[in-house]
Formats: C-alpha cells, structure tokens, sequence
C-alpha cells in the first residue's frame, strides 16, 4: 500500500518520526511536505494530499498538524475523502471498520509519538466491514454528488 503524508509546522516532528515508523512496518510513503518548522498553512498540505488520494496516486493519506482539527475539515472538503482524527486506538480501528476512513488526521501537539504510532498502525492494519456501513457511506456519496 503506498500512503501519501503531509503536515505544517505544528505537525512536522510527529510526521518525520510516522515517516520512519511506516516505512518500517513495509508500506511506501509519499511525503507532501512540509519540510522544516517554518510556519506554513495547513490546507495548502491538506488539499494537495487528499486530492491525490481521492484521484488514486496513493491509497491512503496521514495528516498532521497542531490538533488534527485544521488538516480534517479541510481534507473533507475534498469529494470522496473520508478523513478521520482520531486520538486513541479504539477510534482509530473503527474509523477503518466502520467509516472505511481514508485520511487519518493527528494532532503533532495532542499526542506523543509512541501513542501516534499505534493509532498508525492499527488504522493501518483495520479493515472495513462494509455491510450496513456501506449503505451509510453511500449515503454521504450520495449528499456528495448532489451537494449546490
Ligand atoms: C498552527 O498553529 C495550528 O493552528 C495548526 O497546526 C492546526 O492545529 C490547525 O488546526
């Protein structure tokens, strides 16, 4: 699976070492940047990787910034994205089972590395169950292709 990744300043630090760790666990990782502490604009990063993952260039994407907050509502504008911030392990698994999440969003300032690599990896690892929860997803597609 190759996942593309990005961040501002404020998630820098926590998506070089996710960089790292997701490259261990085998994956390809695509890095969208940003590449320093500089301050930058979290949508510039957010557009850029969930508009790649929505046109296919990568599977899936991991967002970082300050709290997850900025890199998930605007990853949400994109059509098709299904961005999820999620903070603990249990959300991280059911936003993969249940929501068929493309995008996870962390916060760079909310959590420290060790938990950041088990949400990672357990998002990484879930699948989705489909089922009812497909009729739901289709749901929001449906809203989506409507959408004035
Ligand atoms: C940048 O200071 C900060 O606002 C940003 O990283 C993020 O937390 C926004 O949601």
């Amino acid at each position: 699976m190759k996942l593309l990744i990005g961040s501002d300043h404020g998630g820098f630090e926590l998506k070089e070492d996710l960089k790292i760790f997701i490259q261990e666990l085998g994956y390809e990782v695509k890095d969208y940047g940003t590449y320093d502490v500089q301050s930058c604009d979290y949508p510039d990063v957010a557009f850029q990787v969930a508009e790649d993952v929505a046109k296919g260039e990568g599977e899936r994407g991991i967002l970082v910034c300050g709290t997850g907050i900025g890199m998930s509502i605007a990853a949400n504008k994109v059509k098709g994205i299904r961005a999820s911030l999620c903070h603990d392990t249990f959300s991280a698994r059911f936003a993969r089972e249940h929501n068929d999440a493309n995008i996870l969003t962390l916060g760079g300032r909310v959590v420290g590395k060790g938990l950041a690599r088990e949400i990672v990896r357990i998002w990484l690892e879930a699948n989705f169950t489909g089922e009812r929860h497909a009729r739901r997803l289709n749901k929001i597609e449906e809203y989506e292709k409507n959408e004035r």
